[in-house]
């Protein structure tokens, strides 16, 4: 009985904490579903200039930690920081990399990435929401990524020209889009 009472417990608290960071951040840990992650494959081949071999990517708010996972085995060769501030996919995230044996050059960062210093990085990866990306927006005009590329699943960079956009093949017709951030 105590331990059903554990599982119980432990599954609100589970619960709690993820509803507080998605009320906290402005949106929860929803994964980029697999039709995306295909038109974000299709975006990447075609993106004319893309650096093909980025040594550094970032994913900013990498949820549960798929996509980061995708990312580290489609550059294999590349260093991949994610950033995730909501405790619990912060967690699971760890605990994936761990066990996928990627750890000496995948990590997780429990960090607000719009608060931190963003190191250099050939490939930047988000799925965010509409003010999420006004904020992107505002701290790549007042700190520009030098020699960049930024990936946004379904919202627009506010201010910025894509240099290239993709429509996913999945019922909403998801745009994808490309940006080339230069200082
Ligand atoms: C829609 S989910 C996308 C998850 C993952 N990128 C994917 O595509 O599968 C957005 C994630 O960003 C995280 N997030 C939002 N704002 C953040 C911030 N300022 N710092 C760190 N993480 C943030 C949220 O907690 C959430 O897990």
């Amino acid at each position: 009985m105590d331990f059903i009472w554990l599982i119980v417990a432990t599954a609100v608290a589970v619960t709690l904490s993820i509803i507080f960071y998605t009320l906290k951040l402005g949106i929860g840990p929803v994964p980029t579903a697999q039709p995306v992650r295909h038109g974000v494959a299709a975006l990447l081949d075609s993106a004319p200039g893309l650096d093909r071999k980025p040594e550094t990517v970032l994913e900013l708010g990498s949820g549960w930690g798929g996509m980061l996972l995708w990312l580290a085995c489609r550059y294999p060769q590349a260093c991949i920081i994610g950033y995730e501030r909501s405790l619990i996919p912060w967690f699971v995230t760890l605990l994936r990399i761990r066990f996928s044996r990627l750890s000496h050059r995948v990590r997780v960062e429990r960090k607000d990435f719009m608060q931190a210093k963003l190191p250099a990085a050939g490939l930047i990866y988000c799925y965010l929401y509409r003010d999420g990306m006004r904020q992107l927006a505002d701290k790549f005009e007042k700190a520009p990524a030098t020699d960049s590329w930024l990936i946004s699943s379904t919202f627009a960079l506010p201010g910025f020209t894509p240099a290239a956009e993709q429509r996913c093949g999945d019922l909403y017709r998801t745009p994808v889009y490309a940006y080339r951030l230069a200082s």
